[in-house]
């Protein structure tokens, strides 16, 4: 899969920590974030990488700031996108399965960077269910519509 990955000055170790692993696991990786630790917008790294996933350019993405929620706030503003922010691998398997998030976000301040690595790869394996799932993202895409 072609992953985008976004953060801010917060995550700029583990952003690449993150990168290296989703490569290992046979991944392309595109960097949308910053490389600086200068203290930037996390907005404007969430909006660029939930810009290219909403317009198919990229299969899905990890967000990443100081606590994961700034982020997905931003990316959460593009339509089409369900950005999910996960402390946990079980969340990030579910919110694949019945939420079909297209993105996930963590926190840098929140998770280590063996808890993060397991979350990503709990959601990159997981795959959405359908069924009732579909008919409750469908109504969260009706929301969308109507604003
Ligand atoms: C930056 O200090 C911090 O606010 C940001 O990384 C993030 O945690 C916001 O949600």
């Amino acid at each position: 899969m072609k992953i985008v990955i976004a953060n801010d000055h917060a995550a700029v170790e583990l952003k690449h920590e993150i990168t290296a692993y989703v490569r290992e696991l046979g991944h392309e990786a595109v960097n949308m974030g910053t490389d600086s630790h200068e203290s930037c917008n996390y907005p404007e790294y969430g909006e660029k990488a939930a810009r290219a996933v909403a317009a198919g350019e990229a299969d899905c993405g990890i967000l990443i700031c100081g606590t994961g929620v700034g982020i997905s706030i931003a990316a959460n503003k593009v339509k089409g996108i369900r950005a999910a922010v996960c402390s946990d691998p079980v969340t990030a398997r579910l919110v694949k399965e019945h939420n079909n998030a297209n993105m996930i976000a963590f926190g840098a301040r929140i998770v280590g960077s063996e808890t993060a690595k397991a979350i990503v790869e709990a959601y990159l394996n997981a795959r959405f269910l359908g069924g009732r799932h579909q008919t409750r993202v469908d109504l969260i895409g009706k929301i969308e519509e109507n604003r």
